[in-house]
């Protein structure tokens, strides 16, 4: 490979008897109904050659199977095929699998634990006729002179994901782990434009939400003397690979954590107000979650702030609570762009409440506590409601309402008393 673009339906060697077989997709724009993926994007499917026989790990999009296949018949025969290697089961990767099925039917697939009962959904048919053997980190197939070993690095993106290992010679093939959606024929990292910005919207939209997960797997794949990382999409890292491990690692650790104490939470009050009465309540609410030791609490009217810096907050906070006016019968638009902007991020778990204003009904607390439950926020203190203009009543229990919050947050709250009656 001497920097040329390719043209042809060749499979590209990469070194080591391991060959690019995969497929470009200048064209697309949207990925997966949610991704702009402004210059295309690659799938990227890989051929090991041993001395007994060939691996393939993971195939590509249906779209482009003839791409795939005119590519793999340029190194093998279809009857050197021993085994089938997929690391993740969307059809992104496993679109020409069923083909490569008939083409092969001698082959053993390998996959992980939690994708049997995909293949069984993608396939329909023919499972029961399979050589299906699930794997799990330390587990490798013995290709004569060199191993396929496999490392479980579940949930990035999806429950089924795994890695690839070639020890002899260092490669990870490791499914959308450090992808990107960046079609460039030169394909290599070190001859492509600069795809940084992919790289860095790709972690943000695929992986951000599974932080936790992208740790764990990098504990198997830090102590790991790497040479190269292949990837299921984009640019294949053979320069410098460890600093996009190393980017990922910052980009999934807590940042918050370092400016608080181990055993302080951190509790964000949003709000958005009309004629001020709800912006009231926020500060009381402030004033009263305060009061309670072990609790960071910041406070935010939504006029004047931008999202992205919001749901940065909002990733590493323990508790929010937001606060609208009810108009026209629902929540005001900045609080639903906010709620709808947390798909992205991890949110299950963390404390929720919902407090406003409101001139009739008030019905966009209770939409704003649906939301919450959607996404998995726990939400145990019935929101607080008010009728324009707050009493100085209102506004202590908008205190108390605060307080609740905070201890709940600490573990402080007084355990709940539930009479039978309410269970009726
Ligand atoms: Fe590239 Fe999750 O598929």
């Amino acid at each position: 490979m001497d920097g040329a673009a390719i043209t042809d339906l060749n499979a590209v060697s990469i070194g080591h008897d391991v060959y690019w077989v995969g497929a470009f997709d200048p064209n697309l724009r949207t990925f997966d109904l949610i991704l702009k993926t402004a210059n295309g994007t690659s799938y990227n499917s890989y051929l090991v050659r041993g001395e007994d026989g060939v691996c393939i790990v993971d195939t590509v999009k249906k779209e482009f199977q003839d791409t795939f296949f005119a590519r793999l018949e340029s190194v093998c025969d279809y009857s050197e095929i021993k085994y089938i290697v997929l690391n993740h089961m969307e059809p992104d990767h496993t679109g020409a699998l069923p083909e490569l099925l008939k083409r092969a039917p001698h082959v053993k697939v390998y996959l992980s634990f939690q994708a049997q009962n995909m293949l069984k959904g993608l396939l329909k048919e023919g499972v029961e006729d399979l050589d299906v053997t699930t794997v799990t980190t330390g587990d490798f197939i013995d290709l004569g002179n060199r191993d396929v070993a496999f490392l479980n690095t579940p949930f990035l993106h999806w429950p089924d994901t795994q890695c690839t290992w070639l020890p002899e010679c260092g490669y990870l093939l490791s499914g959308d782990l450090f992808g990107c959606h960046f079609c460039d024929t030169r394909l290599f990292n070190d001859l492509v434009g600069d795809f940084r910005f992919s790289f860095e919207y790709y972690y943000a939209h695929i992986m951000r939400p599974f932080k936790h997960h992208v740790l764990q797997a990098l504990d198997l794949i830090e102590p790991l003397d790497f040479k190269l990382i292949a990837p299921a999409h984009g640019p294949i890292l053979r320069e410098h690979p460890r600093e996009y491990v190393r980017r990922y690692h910052s980009l999934s650790v807590p940042r918050m954590r370092k400016e608080t104490k181990v055993s302080e939470k951190t509790l964000l009050i949003f709000y958005m107000s009309a004629y001020g009465s709800t912006a009231e309540m926020a500060r009381e609410i402030h004033a009263g979650a305060e009061g309670v030791p072990g609790v960071r609490i910041s406070l935010y009217d939504l006029e004047g702030g931008e999202l992205k810096p919001f749901v940065d907050l909002i990733e590493e906070a323990d508790g929010l609570i937001f606060g609208s006016p009810t108009i026209n019968g629902d929540a005001v638009k900045p609080i639903w762009d906010l709620l709808s902007s947390l798909c992205s991020i991890h949110t299950q778990g963390k404390l929720g409440a919902v407090f406003g204003s409101y001139g009739w009904t008030g019905e966009a607390i209770a939409m704003i506590e649906d939301r919450l439950r959607g996404l998995k926020f726990r939400v145990p203190v019935p929101g607080k409601k008010v009728k324009l203009i707050p009493t100085d009543e209102e506004l202590e229990e908008c205190r108390a309402f605060g307080r609740e919050i905070a201890e709940n947050l600490t573990g402080t709250n007084a355990p709940k008393v539930i009479d039978f009656s309410d269970l009726l």
